[in-house]
């Protein structure tokens, strides 16, 4: 199966956790688009959906699935978003798709959170890649001189030769050559950097559930 075929294997299997009549929470990215695709079966059977970026509104939109503000929305039981790396615990590096810190709102809200992801996306130890921090533009050099003191190499993320803006008007910074053994520690450490926004860390709102894609199957 190519890599694509198996984050739609995941995507499907996924749907057995939306729950009927109630608000879900939907994240970015290409695992999470099969996910919205397979969903737009279900529309008129949930309630709507928060997105994590503009990207994943429109698309949801497309399917004729109502997207609803945060600021409207006090439950949901389910949020489901893919991650760039996951390891047993449930510990993630999310944000290569730029989208980091409205998942960590919206998965923040929800009851449960699902990953879907394809397996080459379980590894050992987070690190390898690159930790997204998403940092007010200003900021950008104070914060890259304080992650590199962590023992990283650090690149201003660009897109078309120009720093990438994020759908919340910030820059992304991400840092390589990691070795993060206690992700919920350097999640709040990395937290505590004046001028950070949000760090793809996702330890301390881990995944809850993890279905991944295998060769013989979603685990
Ligand atoms: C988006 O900002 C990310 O957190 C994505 O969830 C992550 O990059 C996984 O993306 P893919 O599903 O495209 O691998």
């Amino acid at each position: 199966m190519t890599q694509d075929e198996l984050k739609q294997a995941v995507a499907r299997a996924a749907l057995e956790y939306v729950v009927e009549g109630a608000i879900i929470g939907v994240g970015t990215g290409s695992t999470a688009n099969y996910f919205i695709d397979e969903l737009g079966a279900m529309r008129g059977r949930i309630a709507g959906a928060v997105a994590s970026s503009e990207a994943t509104a429109a698309r949801l939109r497309s399917h004729g699935i109502p997207v609803l503000d945060l600021n409207e929305v006090s439950t949901m039981p389910v949020y489901i978003d893919g991650a760039d790396e996951i390891v047993e615990s449930g510990a993630m590096i999310k944000g290569g798709g730029g989208a980091l810190t409205r998942e960590k709102i919206v998965a923040s809200v929800a009851d449960q959170f699902v990953c879907i992801a394809d397996g080459s996306k379980l590894v050992k130890t987070l690190g390898k890649f690159p930790l997204p921090v998403e940092v007010i533009p200003m900021a950008g050099a104070v914060v890259a001189r304080r992650l590199g003191a962590l023992g990283g190499q650090v690149k201003l993320r660009m897109k078309d030769g120009q720093p990438l803006v994020t759908d919340n008007g910030n820059h992304i910074l991400d840092v390589s050559g990691l070795s993060i053994t206690d992700p919920a520690a350097m999640e709040n450490d990395i937290n505590n950097i004046v001028g950070v926004v949000t760090v793809g860390l996702f330890a301390r709102r881990g995944a809850d559930v993890a279905l991944l894609g295998m060769e013989d199957g979603v685990k």
